[in-house]
């Protein structure tokens, strides 16, 4: 399956070069090359061939038909998405290419709507405004509709529900989000947990450029929590053995793509793919890949059985301690 992805990916890449050799990066090439001789050594390198035959000939035949809006996209056919692949299993590095849902969704509605795509890693607060100057046609990176964001871009339909959960040490008295007020909590910069924590009553935030350096801080005992997506929360607990997941959520989201305000023809284009792959089962079958049936799931459901077990250990002795308190009162 991941060699598929990987020679899926080495397929589109190619065409992109070819497409916008000029402003194709030294970078993309080396990852291109290495991802494509990866391939060909192996028997998806057949797959390879077939998924771009396929992606060259959706190309020519969008190229006829979208020829007069080409101009309307950053560069020609090319659909270039900003992000910060700091966020498993959403976008994170995996040897030289960018992977994790976002990546691959982003890919097939790039196809769907007979683009490339054109992946730019940057810092996460950094990917709303490149939407805003053009320097990117969408941003996608687990972001959070928020009514603030919502004056500065526009968002398609959501594509997924989201949380953000607490981090703490093993051996942490923190159990839920109330214990938080006069903590320390290390959040990922200019996230909703960096704005929602704000709130929190005599709380310090420490900032980060990345999550992980947040889990590394509380790790250190530099911080007593962190707060964080729900889902790259589960990737960094599973990894770590000495931090454990609160059960309790600090808030819901919702993530959506965001675009231009004034791009109201991509983001109509952008919610009609997103329909699509709900409907053929594809935005599932990464999604899964991912997250759930995919090869994490014994390792997230180990991490949840956990967390489980954890909170009713928790309380059980919260009921078992105010059961002491009663006994002694009486
Ligand atoms: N969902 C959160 C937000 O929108 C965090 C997203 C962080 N994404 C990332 N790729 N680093 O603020």
């Amino acid at each position: 399956m991941k060699k598929l992805v990987v020679a899926a990916l080495a397929g589109v890449m190619v065409l992109s070069l070819t497409a916008c050799g000029n402003s194709a990066k030294k970078e993309t090439e080396a990852a291109t090359t290495e991802a494509a001789t990866e391939a060909a050594t192996t028997e998806a390198a057949e797959a390879e061939t077939t998924e771009a035959a396929e992606t060259e000939e959706m190309t020519e035949v969008a190229a006829v038909e979208t020829a007069a809006e080409e101009e309307k996209t950053a560069e020609g056919g090319t659909l270039v998405m900003a992000t910060n692949a700091e966020f498993p299993p959403y976008e994170y590095h995996e040897g030289d290419d960018i992977v994790g849902i976002d990546a691959e969704v982003a890919a097939l509605i790039a196809s769907e709507l007979g683009m490339e795509l054109q992946i730019e890693d940057m810092a996460f607060d950094s990917v709303l405004a490149a939407v805003q100057s053009g320097k990117a046609d969408i941003a996608m990176a687990g972001i959070t509709v928020t009514e603030d964001r919502k004056q500065v871009v526009s968002f398609s339909d959501s594509y997924v529900s989201a949380s953000q959960l607490i981090i703490v040490a093993e051996d942490s008295e923190i159990a839920g989000p109330d214990d938080l007020v006069g903590k320390k909590i290390g959040v990922q910069l200019g996230t909703t947990g960096d704005i929602y924590v704000e709130d929190v009553e005599d709380a310090s935030v420490e900032r980060f450029s990345k999550g992980f350096e947040a889990v590394q801080a509380l790790m250190q005992g530099k911080v007593d929590a962190v707060v964080i997506d729900g889902e790259p929360a589960k990737v960094f607990v599973n990894e770590n053995e000495e931090i454990k997941l609160l059960d309790q959520p600090f808030t819901e989201e919702e993530y959506a793509i965001a675009v231009a305000k004034e791009n109201e023809e991509l983001l109509g284009k952008i919610n009609d793919a997103l329909a699509v792959l709900k409907e053929n089962g594809e935005f599932d079958a990464v999604v899964n890949k991912y997250i759930g049936d995919g090869e994490q799931t014994a390792e997230t459901e180990a991490v949840e059985t956990e967390a489980a077990e954890e909170t009713e250990a928790a309380s059980e002795a919260a009921s078992e301690a105010a059961e002491e308190e009663t006994t002694e009162a009486a």
